[in-house]
């Protein structure tokens, strides 16, 4: 196991890419603790692991509060005693085109993409750099490296957590803090399944322009995301990786 006695948190693990990230930690024997406001859906991924025989325990956390994500990683770390790996994965988009979207729209878009992992960053740092060590992971998208037609704020969100971690990550690189961003491409996730409610053609138009020909699922991003949180990338910091069955090559 390339995780035993690691504690996780991952943001946003009550469903889809996030969930897998969570379960793929735990078979690597990590404790997980799983942040999401849908509680149901994190009290399953918690189950979930549980019954697999392994550790965790679902938060209620909204991540863009910060006194609620600082009082949640506090509780972690105190119950558990450390803190390895921080997954910021939480995210929300909703297509359109850019001119129709309001200014509340973009306040939300920005705050849940691109703040919330400013917060978590913020609250995982201290007890990172008083321990040396730390690996924090970002799932960004590809939208924040090519763009995305419809996702405009969305795009400058991700890409404004590519360039985040490149600065963290130079910043933290002396106390051995390794911080790495993955970026998928179309995956097939209950968020990507309400992009298809509104365009029931989405996906057949995305599977003729992947290399691979098929849509992402969750469990392709979380072996990169076990990869980056373990001692084999020791010496990987500040990079962007894509999953996106070579959608993007930059
Ligand atoms: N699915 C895709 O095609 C795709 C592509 C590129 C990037 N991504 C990114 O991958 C990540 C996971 O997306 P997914 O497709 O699994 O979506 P999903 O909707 O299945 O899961 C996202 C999770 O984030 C949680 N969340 C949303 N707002 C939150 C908040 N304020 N506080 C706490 N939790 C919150 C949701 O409750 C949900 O459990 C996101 O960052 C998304 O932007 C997804």
């Amino acid at each position: 196991m390339k995780l035993a006695d690691r504690v996780a948190i991952v943001t946003g693990a009550a469903s889809g890419i996030g969930r897998a990230i969570a379960e793929t930690l735990a078979r690597e024997g990590a404790r997980v603790a799983i942040f999401d406001v849908n509680e149901t859906g994190a009290g399953e991924t918690a189950r979930a692991i549980e019954t697999a025989g392994g550790t965790a325990r679902a938060y209620d956390v909204d991540v863009t509060k910060k006194a609620v994500v600082d009082a949640a990683v506090a509780d972690v770390v105190g119950r558990w005693g450390a803190l390895h790996v921080a997954v910021s994965n939480a995210g929300w988009d909703r297509p359109a085109p850019f001119v129709e979207t309001s200014e509340d729209f973009w306040d939300k878009v920005l705050a849940i993409n691109l703040k919330a992992a400013i917060i978590f960053t913020r609250a995982v740092l201290e007890t990172m750099m008083k321990q040396q060590h730390g690996r924090i992971v970002f799932i960004a998208s590809d939208a924040g490296r090519v763009g995305s037609t419809g996702e405009a704020v969305y795009s400058a969100a991700k890409g404004g957590v590519i360039a985040f971690t490149k600065t963290i990550a130079r910043e933290v690189a002396r106390h051995r803090i390794n911080v790495n961003c993955v970026c998928p491409g179309p995956s097939d996730t209950p968020l990507f399944q309400s992009f298809v409610a509104e365009n029931p053609k989405l996906g057949e138009s995305l599977k003729r322009v992947i290399p691979w020909g098929r849509l992402g699922v969750p469990d392709d991003v979380a072996p990169a995301v076990v990869f980056l949180s373990s001692d084999d990338a020791a010496f990987i910091t500040g990079q962007t990786i894509s999953v996106s069955g070579g959608l993007t090559m930059v």
